[in-house]
This record gives structure tokens, C-alpha cells and sequence, in this order.
């Protein structure tokens, strides 16, 4: 559970390899770990985005958001996270599915690079569609390229590719196609409901995958419960990829700032933290 390596992607976005044998032997696409920085601190899902088994290790990127997040952003190598669980999760189900189009927003990209490259290597034809805020945000692109037969980019200030939402490239690429096997989605709630909504009017299967708040991570404590076509699922055990078409989104995006006042007390106490110790 060492931190071997750290690297600072982007504004906000770190990634570490931590020496970690026995998830690097069994980790497939898709699947996470759950991490503790200290004895009392939250448990946090983060997907793994390679191993490697020769090295023993697995690289986690991540973005530093909330509270968890920015503490384990000032973590250096050699030193070591309390609590590593994994690999957790269903990986997700790659096959041939002919044409695909992938589709990945912020740190989702980090999250979409095992897909797409286990997709490829099942010998499906992957067109790519990566999108940000902005040109910086728009990580992993030369490794999500190298995946793929085709790529667009989007950005929302124009920065990088063209201007606009990953939906633009999206729609077009529908209009004129509709041979699409699969449709593969990881990025913000937002992002994966607009895309969904714009799938189902083409009836191409669509997958999502859903980084709902966690605890346990074994389907015990119902912390990560999503609404699937009507039925309670739990993201850790059934997930996290789920039909974006059965998702309820309004439902998964209310519960997801349930904890914001407390994420917010948090932080102020961190940041005084860092001020007082300079970390
Ligand atoms: S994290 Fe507890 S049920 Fe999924």
C-alpha cells in the first residue's frame, strides 16, 4: 500500500502507482478500490486505471475535490495509504460489439482508458469522444488516441477541439450511423444523463458508470444505493457500470450532495491545517 510514483496530470488531478501485488494480479477493466488516507478517515471509491504485474502495482488518478481528496493529494512516495480494499465491483462486460463509441469528461477520462483499451483489444472499432471544461481538463489524450480509430474532442471555452458538449460529436455521429453496438459513458452525473437521453432516442445499448458515495463497498451498508428501472442496486456489488437508459439520474444527483455542509466544515478545517503545517 506504498505510494511508488506521483504525478500531478493536470490543475486538481493527481495520479499515484501504489505497490499493490495482489490487486495488480486480479484487477480487470471497470473495477475500483476503496481507499483509507488514516484510521479515521472515509473511505473512498476510486476506479483503477492500469496494473501492472510485473511491477506489482496499480495507478489510481484522482481528483482533488473534497476533503479525502486534497489530504490524499499531499501524500508523497514512500509513505503509505492505512487501508486499501479491491479489486470491488463487477468489471465490465468487454466483448466485440463491432462499432463503439466511448465517451469520457474530466477525471471519467482516467476512468474510460481501461475500457477503451480492453474494447480494442476485443476487436471492436472504438471512436472516442473526450470532453472538459477546458484544453487542461482534457486529460489522457494521447494514451485514449492511441486506443482508438477514431477521436473528437470538445471543450466548453473552445480551448481544445471544438467548442461545445460531447453530445454535439455524439448526435452527428448517430444521425449518420446508427450502427453502433455499444455506447460506454464515465464522467460527471450531468454528462452521463445527457448522453443516455440522447441514446435512447437512437435504442443503442448504453453503459454508465456510476461513482456513487460508498462505505463498505460489499453491498451491506446501502450507502451507495442507485434507483435501476425501478429497483434498488447497490453501485458497489451490482455496478458500477449500469443501462444509463434505466438510471434514475435526478434521484442519483439529489443524493450526492447529501453531505455537502459536512464536506464543506471539512475542508475549512484542512485548509487551516495545511496553512498551519505547510503541507
Ligand atoms: S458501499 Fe455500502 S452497499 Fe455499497
Amino acid at each position: 500500500m506504498k505510494i511508488i510514483a506521483k504525478e500531478k496530470i493536470a490543475e486538481n488531478l493527481t495520479k499515484f502507482i501504489i505497490d499493490s501485488p495482489l490487486i495488480a494480479q486480479k484487477a480487470l477493466p471497470g473495477q475500483f478500490i476503496i481507499l483509507m488516507v488514516n484510521e479515521k478517515g472515509e473511505r473512498i471509491p476510486l476506479t483503477i486505471v492500469s496494473t501492472d504485474k510485473e511491477q506489482k502495482s496499480i495507478t489510481i488518478i484522482f481528483q482533488e475535490v473534497g476533503y479525502t481528496t486534497k489530504l490524499l493529494g499531499t501524500m508523497e512516495p514512500g509513505e503509505s495509504l492505512y487501508s486499501l480494499v479491491g479489486p470491488l465491483g463487477k468489471p465490465s462486460p468487454i466483448k466485440n460489439y463491432g462499432k463503439v463509441i466511448v465517451l469520457g469528461g474530466g477525471v471519467g477520462i482516467a476512468e474510460l482508458l481501461p475500457i477503451a483499451r480492453a474494447l480494442k483489444d476485443a476487436g471492436c472499432k472504438v471512436t472516442s469522444i473526450l470532453g472538459g471544461r477546458t484544453a487542461e481538463l482534457v486529460i489522457l489524450k494521447e494514451q485514449i488516441k492511441e486506443t482508438s480509430d477514431d477521436l473528437y474532442i470538445t471543450t466548453d471555452d473552445g480551448t481544445l477541439g471544438k467548442k461545445g458538449l460531447v453530445t454535439d460529436p455524439l448526435k452527428r455521429l448517430l444521425e449518420e450511423n446508427k450502427d453502433y453496438g455499444l455506447v460506454f459513458c464515465v464522467g460527471p452525473l450531468p454528462m452521463m444523463k445527457a448522453v443516455a437521453d440522447v441514446t435512447r432516442k437512437f435504442k443503442i445499448k448504453t453503459l454508465v458508470c456510476l461513482n456513487s458515495i460508498m462505505i463498505d463497498g460489499t453491498g451491506m451498508c446501502g450507502g451507495c444505493r442507485v434507483t435501476i428501472n425501478g429497483e434498488t442496486k447497490f453501485t458497489c456489488v451490482d455496478g458500477p457500470d449500469f443501462d444509463g437508459h434505466d438510471v434514475d439520474f435526478n434521484e442519483l444527483m439529489t443524493r450526492q450532495k447529501r453531505f455537502i455542509a459536512h464536506e464543506n466544515n471539512a475542508m475549512c478545517k484542512l485548509q487551516e491545517k495545511i496553512k498551519k503545517e505547510g503541507l
